[in-house]
């Protein structure tokens, strides 16, 4: 095959920043898709209804003429059902952060308690709102993702009506606990399908590489890839897409967060056809992302051509640079224009 066309993408996690830094990474993400969900960790967190729609505003000015949705979503906190039922035809999902486990949680959740969260979750799930997860303890940090699991059982036992996605799984346990449970999903990542730990820290460290949940060893990753390119219903493509600016990343201290959203579709297409499973693209980047958020198909086509796409060094604008995943590389298909 030397086309494909891919109905109506999603990217199922996005973080499109704001300001000048939305300005350059929105547009990247709304040429290539029919939409995604809008990841809700800026400063402050986007916890109000006023702030949801000021935010969505913002998004809509920086993917300007682009036909793209931006779903978008609150920062979980304990709300009222008041507050949700009148901010529900404004939102897809809320995302809970277990507090300062990734880039801007400070005001995620101390603890993941059902009884504590059982008023907000349950109305959560009367009015249809799915709950999106960052699923790590604050363990050792190979370890974090698998420790969580056990959270996860204990909020689909509790919450059996409330949709629970497992946001950027990791892990081989991962993959099996969405299996097991009617009200799981997952997205899974684009780095997470094609990298391990290796990558990121076994020689030169690469900064760029660098994301919580971090990469884990080969078996997840194969686990990971088995999934996703089964075209499994539970399984959706969630790019988590989280740039920073170069100096942030090239840094000591490096921010987490991989910036991949302007090759994504290219470098999966590759995946998907080095595991000769084409044919179940179109699920993972679409299909069942709509079945699960309960959303209609854009009509938004793209199409991929087999031809070189040579990854910029860097993205540029407010006087930074934003590096992608595989920057500087070729990739063998590209976005046909
Ligand atoms: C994300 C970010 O930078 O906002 N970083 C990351 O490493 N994935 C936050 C997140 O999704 O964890
Ligand atoms: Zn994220």
């Amino acid at each position: 095959m030397n086309t494909i066309t891919l109905k109506s993408p999603f990217d199922m996690h996005i973080h499109f920043r704001d300001g000048d830094m939305m300005k350059v990474v929105a547009p990247l993400s709304s040429a290539n898709f029919a939409g995604g969900i809008i990841m809700p960790n800026l400063v402050p967190p986007v916890d109000t209804k006023e702030a949801v729609i000021a935010y969505k505003s913002r998004v809509m000015d920086a993917i300007g003429d682009d036909d793209f949705i931006p779903f978008m979503t609150l920062f979980f906190k304990p709300y009222t059902k008041e507050f949700l039922s009148d901010v529900r035809d404004k939102i897809s999902a809320v995302k809970l952060y277990p507090a300062g486990i990734t880039t801007n949680s400070e005001g995620g959740v101390e603890s993941i308690d059902t009884v504590a969260l059982a008023p907000t979750l349950n109305a959560m799930s009367e009015l249809n709102l799915p709950l999106c997860v960052h699923g790590e303890t604050n363990g050792f940090v190979m370890d974090r993702e698998s420790e969580f699991m056990s959270v996860y059982e204990e909020l689909a036992i509790a919450f059996p009506k409330l949709t629970i996605i497992m946001e950027h799984i990791t892990t081989k346990d991962a993959v099996n606990l969405v299996q097991q449970y009617d009200n799981l999903y997952a997205t899974i990542t684009l780095q997470h399908l094609l990298i391990t730990l290796d990558d990121v820290a076994g020689g030169m460290l690469a900064p760029h590489l660098f994301c919580k949940p971090i990469a884990k060893r080969p078996e997840d990753r194969e686990a990971l890839v088995n999934i996703a390119v089964s075209g499994n219903e539970k399984i959706m493509f969630g790019s988590d897409s989280a740039p920073h600016p170069k100096h942030a990343k090239e840094n000591c201290g490096c921010a987490a967060g991989v910036f991949t959203s302007p090759i994504a579709l290219q470098a999966l297409t590759q995946l998907f056809e080095a595991n000769n499973s084409l044919d179940n693209l179109q699920k993972f980047i679409s299909d069942n992302a709509c079945k699960i958020y309960n959303m209609q198909p854009r009509s938004k086509n793209i199409t991929l051509i087999k031809k070189d796409f040579k990854v910029p060094e860097y993205y540029e604008g407010f006087g930074e640079k934003i590096v992608p995943m595989y920057f500087g590389d070729t990739l063998s298909w590209s976005i046909k224009s």
